[in-house]
């Protein structure tokens, strides 16, 4: 049987690989990484350092090639042209937040949706305690905000929360700055920068102390050596093998091999064992500070038993507590896991997330503030899960839908990416070989069945990328173009006039151009079929605009066409559909990138970022709670909003964003680099100052 053993390997640690971006861009001297992660996370990261002027070599290319990092010292990042774009990354937000803490300049840090939920009161909290000037520029306590870093003081920082994040910005900040810091955390959190940093020259002395665990470094270093380092592979990666090996009772046949055991990393392993799950580490050694081992699952299948976990031990096991909530599943008896409230600011809110989810193939579940209680089944799972955009979501339930018995459906798998490329081709991998070997005979308990030929393999897929095949052509230099985007009723048109107003420049409401072009069609022919539109249907309209100082008006054969014509009822149940001709679009391209002159130019519309003006130096996408827009949209027509009203006018704008992002043309989606900034609790004066706060920052930074 042995012959007939398989070992894999996983992607590199996500929280070593990001620590070693940003302290080797910092270190005096080239750092060589081997192993390091490319996954989404640490990507984005890449892309804000070089933003910051750093040079990093090979990030770009496979995980078997050396990232090398161009450091030249402590404070030596320039100026960054344009916002950095975190995307989907807390750790890479937050290390980042600390490290810029010390350099003298003004950066401003933006995330995609989810992480424009993430509190970040908790790093912002200590560094301005520290000296660093930071100010939030939509929501206050999350991004986008902006930070002007510089000398700092000393700090001595007592967290609520046990958090690497917290603790890790707080010493990055301190050795940037060459002041002292100290950090008690409530429970020890994982420890990758310490180790990082001792490599590098920087003593940090940590133990136990009264109220906690205590990190000292109190005296930093003038200079960080290089790195020089292995990245081990990620124990949180493995942990999802590991769990379907349990799952399948695989025996002593399975090997994850060259894995973290930082045992800051490992807790899931003494909950596995409780399970009945026993995980050996086999062949420890050292790689960059960190051990290292290869994970065997040891002895042959039993069932799992319940298990509770809770306290001091979550912090351990964090990132693991959506594969154990799976197993728990799959568990005799009930399980329970408490003390884990910290996964609700997650990349979702992962108890929500995993009691949603389990509920809905089956599974009962109770979820608690800080927990969920699971009874074990050994009933088929089956149905559709969502993954709420959340890796370790994804990935926890994609390795029981890889277990006999269950076939289970998720939505958006390609959300992997940010920590585990190529994870659904090696489940499918280990899958077949499990197949092989078994020969179809499951050894061990419940949910053991011969596999369900039905499971649906989930495919990663490519973010959806705008339809950009239009001609690219760059603003007349000298134009500074801000392109605001978003959903009906987000604030757009109060923003952008109110932002036009603020700075000076023109405002282009691009809205009103589609617009106009509806009208003229059913002018033309009150039963106009959108589909038979001709170029020359649309010369003869004649649209043009005209400037009114800063504000434009639409003029239509010759004549100035009213606001409340281009507002009728007609036009708006129309003009999604006229606005999603190829036709239609290109006929007014030319004309709203000629709206560029001057000192500047606020364009607000669907696709101003993406197709429009793609080099727009700032892009803001707008959205808020379909509720709040309609309550918006119904006053802004000077009617009253009762209850009934605002759910109608509701589904009748997510009708229409529905339409509009879903068009293969220039859709409503948000540019990669834009900023988004949900503005359903900002009033106007709120929105406006975010935006005009983002340009002066971006400009200022030029
Ligand atoms: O912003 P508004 O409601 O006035 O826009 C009217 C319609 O025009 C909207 O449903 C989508 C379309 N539109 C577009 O496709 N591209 C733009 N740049 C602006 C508006």
């Amino acid at each position: 049987m042995r012959s007939a053993g398989l070992s894999i390997r996983v992607p590199g640690d996500k929280s070593i690989t990001q620590r070693a971006l940003i302290l080797g861009a910092m270190a005096d001297g080239t750092s060589r990484i081997e192993g390091a992660l490319r996954g989404a996370d640490p990507l984005a990261t890449g892309r804000a350092l070089a933003r910051l002027g750093v040079e990093i070599d090979g990030l770009g290319a496979s995980e078997d090639q050396v990232v090398r990092i161009a450091g030249r010292g402590l404070r030596s990042w320039k100026s960054p042209k344009g916002i950095l774009d975190l995307e989907n990354s807390g750790t890479g937000v937050r290390l980042l937040a600390g490290a810029l803490a010390a350099q003298p300049l003004t950066a401003v840090l933006a995330g995609d949706e989810s992480l424009s939920r993430r509190p970040m009161d908790r790093i912002t909290g200590p560094l301005r305690e520290m000296g660093a000037s930071i100010r939030y520029l939509g929501r206050p306590g999350v991004v986008p905000f902006q930070i002007t870093g510089g000398d700092l003081s000393e700090i001595r920082h007592e967290g609520r929360v046990a958090s690497a994040q917290v603790k890790s910005a707080i010493l990055f900040a301190g050795v940037g700055a060459g002041v002292g810091v100290e950090v008690l955390e409530p429970r020890r959190s994982r420890d990758h920068s310490e180790r990082i940093f001792e490599g590098m020259g920087v003593d940090v002395a940590e133990g136990e102390a009264t109220g906690g665990w205590l990190v000292r470094m109190p005296e930093p270093p003038p200079r960080l050596s290089p790195l020089q380092m292995q990245v081990p592979g990620d124990f949180s990666s493995a942990a999802f093998f590991l769990a379907w090996a349990a799952l399948v009772g695989c025996g002593d046949l399975f090997t994850v091999e060259a894995v973290g055991v930082n045992p800051t990393r490992t807790g899931l392993l003494p909950a596995l064992a409780r399970m009945g799950a026993d995980i050996r580490v086999v062949g420890r050694r050292r790689t960059g500070g960190e051990a290292v081992g290869d994970l065997v699952v040891a002895g042959d299948s039993s069932v799992l038993g319940a298990v509770e976990v809770g306290g001091d031990e979550i912090p351990g096991m964090i990132d693991e507590v959506p594969i154990l909530a799976v197993l728990a599943a799959r568990a005799e008896g009930v399980s329970r896991i408490s003390g884990a409230g910290e996964l609700r600011v997650k990349e979702s809110d992962r108890l929500a997330a995993l009691a949603t989810n389990l509920r809905r193939i089956g599974v009962r579940v109770e979820e608690f503030d800080d927990g969920l209680e699971i009874e074990g089944t050994d009933a088929p799972l089956t149905g559709p899960v969502e993954t709420f955009h959340d890796h370790r979501i994804a990935m926890a339930f994609g390795v029981l839908g890889a277990t006999p018995g269950c076939d289970i459906r998720i939505d958006g798998p390609g959300v992997a990416d940010v920590s585990f490329p190529g994870f659904w081709d090696l489940l499918a991998r280990v899958r077949t070989w499990w197949e092989t070997v078994s020969d179809g005979t499951p050894r061990r308990g419940p949910g053991t069945r011969r596999p369900t030929s039905g499971m649906r393999e989930p495919r990663p897929r490519a973010r959806d990328t705008p339809d950009t095949r239009m001609p690219v052509v760059a603003a007349p230099t000298g134009c500074t173009v801000v392109a605001i985007d978003g959903s009906a009723g987000s604030g757009k048109s109060t923003t952008a006039a109110a932002v036009a107003g603020q700075l000076g420049y023109r405002h282009l409401d691009s809205g009103a151009l589609y617009r106009a072009v509806t009208l003229g069609l059913l002018d033309a022919d009150p039963g106009m079929v959108a589909g038979t539109v001709t170029p020359a249907d649309l010369e003869a309209l004649d649209i043009a605009i005209e400037w009114d100082d800063r504000a434009m008006a639409v003029r239509m054969r010759g004549a100035r066409v009213p606001e409340e014509a281009l507002r009728a009822a007609r036009v708006t149940s129309e003009v999604s559909a006229v606005s999603a001709l190829a036709v239609v679009r290109e006929h007014l391209l030319q004309l709203q990138r000629a709206a560029a002159e001057g000192p500047g130019l606020v364009a607000e519309g669907r696709d101003m970022g993406t197709v429009v003006f793609p080099d727009a130096v700032v892009k803001i996408y707008l959205d808020a709670h379909p509720r709040e827009r309609a309550r918006r949209r119904i006053l802004q027509r000077g009617e009253s909003a009762d209850a009934a009203e605002i759910e109608e006018e509701a589904r009748r704008l997510e009708g229409r964003d529905a339409r509009d992002s879903s068009r293969s043309l220039a859709p409503l989606v948000r540019a990669g680099d834009a900023v988004l900034l949900d503005t359903t609790h900002m009033d106007p004066m709120a929105q406006m100052e975010a935006v005009v706060g983002l340009v002066r920052a971006v400009e200022g930074s030029h």
